[in-house]
């Protein structure tokens, strides 16, 4: 069975106070809801994630994240920070491929395949973002789009390390703009990247990936959301920012 995942993505907000209360209450608040085969995931900037690691422990079903790392093992790359680095304050996954990094600081597939090698090599799971902009949707591209961000981002992998994977489906158009994918139009993509796994890695490996979707993702519209058959839970950003929105996105699994 693949795991149902909620997970927070803060982007580049709260400062390091702000950040930890924020978590306190979070964990005070899903504690109870985190049931069946459900992770929530925090993935908050690298200043944090020591703290919350720490304050996270005890708690099997609460994970943190970092929101990037970089491709090489360690080295002369000024303000960066390594997998291993990420790894070694209690961190279990990494976001790679956000269309953020995309967009501003142009990360292409073949980097982010590079990323995704290090960070598995390093004991990090990857949380792997994929998603077409609106140009590319109204140009009826969206399909291609996707499957050329999987098969250049991570199906270099064999099967194994794949499956230790998780996708992420966040369409641009979707992200920060209060215009969510409708359950049908995310389900759809959804399901077109479960037949692509299977294509390449079998139905069972394809069966156990969890995918998540983000954009726009709201205690209104999570449960209609992940009642669809192919979206294993979300990737939230803005609403992950409030502990009550965020835990009410958690417990629309229940
Ligand atoms: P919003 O939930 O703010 O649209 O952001 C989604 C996202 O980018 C999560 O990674």
């Amino acid at each position: 069975m693949r795991k149902k995942i909620v997970a927070g993505n803060w982007k580049m907000n709260l400062d390091y106070n702000e950040g930890l209360s924020l978590f306190s209450e979070v964990i005070n608040m899903v504690k109870d809801e985190a049931t069946g085969t459900q992770e929530v995931v925090v993935c908050s900037p690298f200043i944090h994630l020591h703290s919350l690691a720490q304050l996270a422990k005890g708690y099997n079903k609460i994970s943190v994240g970092a929101q990037n790392a970089h491709q090489a093992e360690s080295g002369a790359y000024t303000g960066e920070v390594s997998a291993k680095q990420v790894k070694s304050v209690g961190a279990g996954y990494v976001i790679l491929g956000h269309s953020e990094r995309r967009q501003y600081f142009g990360e292409n597939n073949e980097l982010l395949a590079k990323k995704t090698d290090t960070a598995l090599k390093n004991g990090l799971k990857p949380i792997f973002c994929i998603g077409e902009t609106l140009q590319e949707r109204e140009a009826n591209q969206h399909f291609d789009i996707i499957k050329s961000q999987l098969v250049e981002g991570v199906f270099h992998l064999d099967a194994e390390a794949f499956g230790t994977l998780v996708l992420a489906y966040e369409p641009v158009w979707a992200i920060g703009t209060g215009v969510t994918a409708s359950a049908e139009q995310a389900q759809e993509i959804h399901a077109f990247i479960r037949k692509e796994l299977a294509a390449k890695y079998g139905e069972q490996v394809a069966d156990d990936t969890t995918i998540l979707y983000g954009g726009s993702c709201n205690p209104k519209n999570a449960a209609e959301l992940f009642a669809q058959p192919d979206i294993d839970g979300g990737l939230i950003g803005g609403a992950s920012l409030k502990s009550r929105d965020f835990t009410d996105i958690v417990k629309a699994f229940n």
